[in-house]
């Protein structure tokens, strides 16, 4: 499910502050974990997709995976999302950023992004 997370923070600016919105996907994998991602790929910072069936992913992103993945149209990473992110086709350099979720209830609060940048 995709989502765009609210990121603020101090900068030395007449307002103090900047703001950044961060586009996510939030997941849940067959062992029933949710996990959520951002979705700017750390390649060079384009917006991925969430691909589900593999034959598309083949076909699109030159990589047959086994199950649902996190795939860039701009240089054709891949990321095994039951992996942790793990880059599993293409340049990318790392997995995507990962954000902090909070369960309350029986909802999920995405509370912070992975320190060291968006990209
Ligand atoms: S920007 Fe995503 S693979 Fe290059």
């Amino acid at each position: 499910m995709p989502f765009v997370f609210k990121q603020s923070y101090i900068e030395y600016n007449p307002e103090g502050k900047e703001t950044r919105m961060i586009p996510g996907f939030i997941v849940k994998l067959p062992t029933g974990d949710i996990v959520a991602y951002s979705r700017i790929c750390p390649h060079l910072g384009c917006i991925f997709n969430f691909v589900k069936d593999p034959v598309e992913c083949s076909k699109g992103y030159n990589f047959k995976p086994n199950g649902p993945v996190f795939a860039c149209p701009c240089h054709l990473s891949v990321y095994d999302i039951a992996q942790g992110g793990k880059v599993v086709s293409g340049p990318a350099p790392r997995p995507p950023r990962h954000f902090d979720i909070k369960k309350e209830g029986d909802q999920y609060k995405i509370v912070s992004l992975e320190a060291g940048g968006i990209a």
